[in-house]
C-alpha cells in the first residue's frame, strides 16, 4: 500500500509549520534550509514508501551517531565532505582561479594548538616501533611561484596502527604527537621530520562503519598527511597527500586522493644526522602553491568546530 499524501494541504500545512516559514521570529535562513530538508525527507518517505520501522531505525540511528562523536566522520564517509570540495573548485573555476595545489578533505582528527616551530619540526613524540622514519619537506610558493616567507604549514597524521593522536582509543599517544607547526623561512621552506603513517580505519563498533556496513561499503583510508597552510598574504589551502604505494590510494572510504597529491616517497640515507632514529629513511617533497585572495579576502575560508589543545 503506498499512499501519497505529501502534496495535501494537511501534510504542506504540517512542513509550514514545522518550518516556521515566514515567521518573524526565528533564522529565516535556518527555516528556508529545514523547510526544504524536512520536506525532501517527508516526500522521500512517500516515494519510497519507507515503513514507520525504517524512520525509527534511522531516528535511533542519529542517536548513536552523536553518542560516538561520529558525525563529522559520517560527512566524510558519505562524500558530504568531497562534495563541498567538488563545489568549491567548480566556484574557482567559474572565478577563472586557476593553479594552485589541490584542495582535498580536512577529515574530523585535526587539533588546533601544536607548537609552532621555525622552518622544521620533528614531530614523532613517541616511538612507533613499527614505523619508519619519514621527512616531508617543500616549498609553499605563491601564485606567481615567489617563495611566500611566514606561511604556517600545519601537518597531522596517524601512527603505525591508524591512530591519531588527541583520538587514540589506546591512550599510547601523547598531545601532539605526529602533528606539527612551522613557519616557512624566507626561502619558503619546510620540513617535517616524523614516521611513516598508516591508513585509517573507522572505530569497527561505531555508527559510520555501522552504515557502511549495511552499504556494503569498507570504512578505510589509505596512509595519508594532512595539510592546512596558512598566510595572510593568500587563500588558506586545506589538503593532504597520499603516501604512494598504498593499494587503497584510489578506494578511498572518504573520497579524499586527488591525482597532484600522490608525491614519490624516495629512499634516503644520512637520517643520522638530522636526528631521525634510523640512517635510511624515506623522504616525500610535498611543494605547495597557494592561490590569491579574492577582493583582499579568502572567500573559501571554512569555519567548523575544532579540537584544540596546549602543548
Ligand atoms: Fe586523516
Amino acid at each position: 500500500m503506498n499512499v501519497k499524501v505529501f502534496d495535501t494541504k494537511e501534510a504542506q500545512d504540517l512542513l509550514k509549520a514545522a518550518a516556521n516559514v515566514g515567521s518573524e521570529d526565528g533564522s529565516a535562513r535556518v527555516q528556508q534550509i529545514v523547510s526544504r530538508l524536512l520536506g525532501d525527507l517527508f516526500k522521500a518517505i512517500d516515494d519510497l514508501d519507507i515503513t514507520p520501522d525504517e524512520i525509527w531505525a534511522g531516528v535511533h540511528y542519529f542517536n548513536k551517531l552523536g553518542r560516538d562523536g561520529e558525525a563529522a566522520l559520517l560527512a566524510a564517509g558519505l562524500g558530504l565532505e568531497k562534495f563541498l570540495d567538488i563545489r568549491m573548485d567548480a566556484a574557482d573555476k567559474a572565478a577563472e582561479i586557476t593553479g594552485g595545489t589541490p584542495r582535498t578533505i580536512e577529515g574530523p582528527l585535526y587539533v588546533a594548538g601544536a607548537p609552532l616551530r621555525d622552518a622544521v619540526s620533528r614531530i614523532d613524540v613517541n616511538p612507533d616501533e613499527d614505523a619508519g622514519p619519514l621527512v616531508i619537506r617543500g616549498t609553499v610558493t605563491g601564485p606567481d611561484g615567489e617563495p611566500v616567507a611566514g606561511a604556517v604549514v600545519e601537518c597531522w597524521h596517524a601512527n603505525s596502527k591508524g591512530f591519531y593522536s588527541h583520538f587514540d582509543p589506546t591512550g599510547a599517544q601523547s598531545e601532539f604527537n605526529l602533528r606539527g607547526a612551522v613557519s616557512t623561512a624566507v626561502d619558503g621552506k619546510y620540513e617535517f621530520r616524523t614516521l611513516m603513517p598508516v591508513g585509517y580505519g573507522c572505530p569497527p563498533q561505531g555508527a559510520t562503519q555501522q552504515l557502511l556496513d549495511v552499504l556494503g561499503r569498507h570504512g578505510n583510508r589509505p596512509a595519508h598527511v594532512h595539510f592546512f597552510v596558512t598566510t595572510d598574504k593568500y587563500r588558506k589551502l586545506t589538503t593532504q597527500i597520499n603516501i604512494e604505494g598504498d593499494p587503497l590510494i584510489w578506494d578511498d572510504f572518504a573520497y579524499a586522493t586527488r591525482e597532484d597529491l600522490i608525491p614519490p616517497v624516495v629512499e634516503k640515507i644520512g637520517g643520522t644526522a638530522l636526528g631521525m632514529k634510523t640512517d635510511a629513511y624515506k623522504e616525500i617533497e610535498f611543494n605547495i602553491a597557494l592561490t590569491p585572495l579574492v577582493q583582499g579576502r579568502d572567500n573559501q575560508l571554512v569555519n567548523r568546530l575544532r579540537a584544540s589543545a596546549t602543548a
